[in-house]
């Protein structure tokens, strides 16, 4: 099957949606796709803690400053700069007058703030621990209510290139540039070829790499993984944010205990009961920037071999909502696994959160490939630098998708579709294979040990040789494997998953200077 469009936009969170509803009501023909079978299963849907949004009693130069200390010096200056200009007046006009989302207000009446790590004022909206929910919801319905078409569990194999796919030998002597993409129908198993003048990238990060992620298990990072085949320029991987506190608990996969507990007046203690993060950041103790917490968190556990600490909320809390309220979903989830959040000690462990590399865009989401755009966690616009200060993530995503969305439409350029004639149908291996899926699973176990171990929160210069000489080894078997596969989403997942943890290892090793997020002993 073959379709045409003037934009896809692959993921469905918040930048994905954002783009596409700005695209469609300018009259463009522009397709949502996802692997996924619920267009709401993302990141974006998982995030707690809330979006920057103040209007009074915050300035552009306090927010600027607090994103340029947490990122230790590595942020684009420009881009923190629009971030702080542009975004919380955005998240106003957009998310709350346009959308209608409606985020948590005090007794009052007056917009709720919440506090997070680092920075120097309360600027975080939220609605109860649930935004990234909300959110995601009200995009959604707006999408249907304007007709966006999305399209579920269609899984993005490759991108389309002239001088990968094209018959015509003329398009090798062109400049590269990306006109489509092949999408495997998982129910089916066919892969179509979805052509388009502008492909957007909004497909999140790769916390699943790890054994231990506050990320959905599908965040496997296909962008990242299918940008770089097409030769795009990938930068800052180096940087994986490490959340300091996630649920930890035998029968519950690892679950996001927000940050706005601690900025709520929350504290650290470790199995003796005793508050330790005031022996590693005097001055800010719980609310220092995330990746100084997740090692104390890290350090203390390795002290005494602990499989975890613990995060105390009853005894301290400060919030205006009554506790059960505010941390609604947190308290929802600890409930499960026995342990009540108004009376007992949550117990915690660090995990992969989130990716402050990506592919390489401007301010305008432009990446180094002709066509080619990325928004939100699969792009590096530089707003982070090495370590992401916290609610800044649906920010950005949100402003870059406008950005992104304004550039294809002042700029709106169309390849020719005799070009798209020439690119042939996606060609199945002649020798099909079957596979065992235990093979998958041990191969992505293996990964996501190698990666929690090596190149996690405190990383060696032989650890991470270790790790490239391992995931030498599982690609070359993986490749193999690929190449003679029938194609579904699973493995698909693998290889990307093996080419971003190459990605991520060799970043690590070239930057030999402990910066952010990229610690090395
Ligand atoms: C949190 O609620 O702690 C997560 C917020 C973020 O990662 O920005």
């Amino acid at each position: 099957m073959r379709r045409t469009f003037d934009v896809i936009v692959l993921g469905s969170g918040i930048s994905g949606l954002t783009a596409a509803i700005i695209l469609r009501e300018k009259g463009l023909n522009v397709v949502v796709v996802t692997k996924e079978k619920e267009i709401a299963e993302t990141n974006t849907n998982r995030a707690q803690g809330g979006i920057i949004a103040k209007k009074n009693g915050d300035s552009f130069a306090d927010l600027r400053d607090d994103i340029l200390k947490a990122g230790g010096g590595y942020n684009r200056i420009d881009a923190v700069e629009l971030l702080a200009e542009k975004g919380p007046g955005f998240v106003f006009d957009f998310l709350i007058d346009k959308i209608g989302v409606d985020f948590s207000k005090t007794a009052g009446g007056e917009l709720d703030y919440t506090e997070e790590a680092a920075h120097s004022t309360r600027r975080v909206l939220h609605y109860e621990d649930r935004t990234g929910d909300k959110i995601e919801r009200k995009l959604i319905a707006y999408c249907q209510k304007i007709g966006v078409e999305i399209l579920t569990e269609f899984t993005a194999v490759d991108l389309i290139t002239n001088e990968h796919h094209s018959d015509d030998i003329q398009e090798l002597y062109e400049e590269r540039e990306v006109m489509g993409v092949y999408a495997l129908n998982n129910a089916s198993g066919e892969v179509f070829t979805f052509f388009s003048h502008h492909v957007i990238l909004a497909t999140g990060g790769i916390g699943n790499l790890y054994q231990h992620t506050t990320n959905l298990p599908s965040a496997t990072g296909d962008g990242l993984s299918m940008a770089y085949r097409a030769g795009a320029e990938i930068i800052n991987a180096e940087f994986v944010q490490f959340h300091p506190t996630s649920f930890f608990h035998k029968d519950i996969k690892r679950f996001l205990i927000s940050e706005s507990l601690r900025g709520e007046g929350a504290r650290l203690v470790n199995s003796s009961g005793e508050e330790f993060m005031i022996n590693y950041a005097p001055n800010l103790k719980d609310l220092a920037p995330r990746d100084v917490v997740s090692r104390a968190i890290y350090e203390e556990m390795g002290k005494v071999g602990a499989e975890y600490m613990l995060l105390e909320i009853a005894p301290f809390y400060q919030g205006s909502e009554p506790l059960k309220k505010r941390f609604s979903k947190i308290h929802e989830t600890c409930l499960k696994g026995g342990i009540d959040i108004s009376k007992e000690a949550i117990p915690i462990v660090p995990a992969a959160h989130y990716f402050c590399g990506g592919v390489k865009v401007d301010l305008k989401g432009r990446s180094s490939l002709k066509n080619l755009y990325a928004i939100g966690e699969v792009s590096c616009t530089g707003v982070h630098g090495a370590n992401r200060l916290a609610s800044t993530s649906l920010l950005e995503g949100l402003l870059w998708a406008k950005f992104t969305a304004d550039e294809i439409t002042e700029k709106e350029r169309k390849i020719n579709k005799n070009r798209f004639a020439k690119i042939p149908d996606w060609q199945e291996p002649e020798h099909i294979e079957d596979f065992d899926p235990l093979l998958l699973v041990q191969d992505w176990k293996a990964i996501q040990m190698t990666m929690w171990n090596y190149a996690g929160i405190i990383r060696t210069q032989k650890g991470l040789m270790r790790a490239k000489a391992d995931l030498e080894y599982y690609s070359h078997r993986i490749f193999k494997f690929y190449k003679t596969a029938r194609l579904d989403k699973t493995i698909i997942e693998l290889r990307n998953a093996v080419i971003n943890a190459s990605i991520i290892v060799n970043a690590a090793l070239r930057n030999t200077k402990s910066s952010g997020c990229h610690f090395i002993k």
